[in-house]
């Protein structure tokens, strides 16, 4: 697709989205599609087949972003945006859930909630910070007026040696940011502090001036007076308003996490934003030049809509954290559902997070690489394996003996030779890997590949989610498309369907590309070549469905790929709230 068509696109979702506002009451500026009949519709039935198996869920209900993801004294809390009384966006609190592992989680009462007058109409998105000290302290954005005015508060824990921290603090010195100087309803979402050379703290607010979206920079002494500096961290123009900013140190030596207060050494920075009007997040990675506040991306960094993603697919206003405890940076995100508030409200619950995924720096340094945390390899169970499986052109071989619809699949495949590549079309270029996988879908013959698994899929495949590679031959290189097509992931009829995509910046030279799939009833979280790209889908199966759900390799290629190892599991349940 030409770039100018990119932009028309995008205008088209701003004008959608700037109707549906309009249609909920003139509200100028919001993120989710209001539904007042619906916010306090309470859940009545919960046993519902696409409720996921070991996907962080609470038991009913609405959620949103991941909140103020820590690491306090060998416990990890984890808080989201939560609905308590119903299954659509509203009535929003801070729900808290406490884990040792990232995996099992207890719930425990919302820890923020609408109380005080710095923040009577919403508790919105936010972070952690650990003070000196070892005192934790949220920053998060309140809601003072029905203008939906934004503010920018903060919450201590009621006793530090709860260790479970349950109840918080909301001082009345709050708010401790005005919307002065900046747009006051594009205002919020505080990142995470750190702490500069000159003895200051540095908070970013995420906000947009017109149409350029921005990291609006504030600097405090003693976390109580924050001064805004003059120019923002960082903008860049047509992005529009930036939600749940999140800006961090990755290391150039190894895969470890940095805590976000090392400036200085052989480190780069990433920058992530969230678009509120494409719903989708892009980050770059860049140098922070600390003296004088200012991040620049690299020129390998594409800085707008079109740049890198974290993931592909139906993942929001993610949060990272360092786990300090096992030095790692660790990754949430939110993923939404595909399906309609009608049925939202019906199943008594809508959104889950995606597993906590450990992030770090590719060596290229260009981009990030993710991976599920090694945790969550406790819920494997029965095992199944394969290996040197040839796959000619059309077959697809079923993996049998564990539970398809709650599944950990790690295969490698190989090709011989890149030889029967299909040709890269130039006039791809500026095609989006949506629209090209849209294009040339998991059915569609080609040369290398389309190869990969089956996923989520019905006995004769009336219904079934592929995740698969399809390798091009461009001018000078190859050119590797990774899809998780929903497409006809269910006979359902009224479904958000995509063929989502990402490329693959791979080296092919050993001729192989291994993919990692987690099938958890209606979500397929897929991490191609060792977590380069990454893409989340939701789906609603109506056949493939707990013991009917099927899991197949395949290949629709003209050369024949085989599977050199693939190891699957059935997936047990954590505890889950
Ligand atoms: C992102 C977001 C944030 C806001 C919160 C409200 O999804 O819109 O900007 O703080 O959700 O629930």
């Amino acid at each position: 697709m030409e770039a100018s068509s990119w932009f028309l696109r995008v205008l088209v979702v701003v004008i959608l989205r700037g109707t549906v506002f309009l249609n909920n009451g003139g509200v100028v500026e919001a993120s989710h599609e209001v539904y007042m009949e619906y916010q306090s519709v309470s859940a009545v039935e919960l046993n519902h087949l696409h409720r996921t198996g070991f996907h962080f869920q609470p038991k009913r209900h609405w959620i949103n972003d991941p909140n103020g993801p820590m690491y306090y004294n060998g416990i990890y809390h984890f808080f989201y945006q939560y609905n308590p009384k119903g299954a659509v966006w509203g009535n929003i609190v801070w729900a808290h859930s406490v884990s040792t592992d990232l995996i099992n989680w207890k719930p425990l009462p919302p820890a923020i909630y609408p109380s005080k007058p710095f923040d009577q109409y919403g508790t919105w998105s936010g972070s952690a910070t650990i003070l000196p000290g070892n005192k934790p302290i949220i920053l998060y954005t309140g809601i003072i007026d029905k203008n939906n005015t934004q503010v920018q508060n903060y919450a201590i824990p009621a006793n530090y040696s709860d260790p479970y921290l349950q109840k918080w603090i909301k001082p009345n010195n709050n708010p401790l940011v005005f919307p002065v100087g900046v747009n006051k309803t594009a205002f919020r979402d505080p990142t995470t502090a750190w702490f500069g050379k000159d003895g200051h703290w540095r908070i970013l607010v995420g906000g947009r001036r017109k149409h350029r979206g921005m990291a609006h920079l504030y600097r405090s002494r003693d976390f109580m007076k924050w001064t805004k500096a003059q120019h923002p961290l960082h903008s860049s123009a047509m992005t529009g308003m930036w939600e749940c900013p999140d800006f961090y140190p990755v290391s150039l030596d190894s895969e470890n996490g940095l805590e976000v207060s090392v400036i200085e050494g052989n480190i780069k920075h990433v920058l992530k934003v969230s678009l509120d009007e494409t719903r989708y997040e892009y980050y770059t990675i860049g140098k922070y030049f600390s003296k004088i506040d200012k991040y620049v991306p690299d020129n390998t960094s594409v800085d707008s809509w079109a740049g890198l993603r974290y993931d592909y697919g139906n993942f929001y206003a993610s949060k990272t954290f360092f786990d300090c405890g096992k030095n790692r940076r660790i990754l949430w995100g939110w993923a939404n559902e595909s399906d309609n508030s009608i049925e939202d409200v019906k199943k008594g619950w809508a959104g889950i997070q995606t597993i906590p995924r450990k992030a770090w720096l590719d060596k290229s340094e260009k981009q990030l690489v993710q991976w599920p945390v090694e945790e969550l390899e406790t819920l494997r169970r029965r095992k199944v394996h394969l290996s040197n499986q040839k796959l000619n052109l059309g077959d697809h071989v079923e993996i049998k003996e564990i539970t398809a619809a709650q599944a950990d699949v790690e295969v490698t495949f190989s090709f011989p030779s890149l030889d029967k590549a299909e040709a890269f079309d130039p006039s791809w270029v500026n095609m989006d890997a949506q629209e090209l996988c849209k294009h040339k879908g998991s059915t569609v013959q080609g040369g290398v590949g389309p190869f990969g698994l089956l996923t989520l899929a019905s006995q004769h495949l009336e219904e079934y989610t592929p995740v698969f590679f399809r390798v091009f031959k461009a001018k000078d290189n190859h050119v590797v498309l990774m899809c998780s097509d929903a497409t006809s992931s269910s006979l359902k009829k009224k479904l958000y369907k995509p063929s989502f995509a990402g490329f693959v910046n791979v080296d092919l030279a050993e001729n192989e590309l291994s993919l990692r799939s987690l099938i958890d009833n209606s979500v397929v979280e897929s991490f191609g070549a060792g977590g380069k790209t990454c893409i989340t889908s939701r789906v609603y199966p109506t056949l493939a469905v707990f013991k009917d759900a099927h899991l197949y390799v395949f290949n629709n290629g003209t050369e024949t790929v085989t599977v050199e190892n693939l190891d699957a599991w059935s997936m047990n349940y954590p505890l889950m709230n």
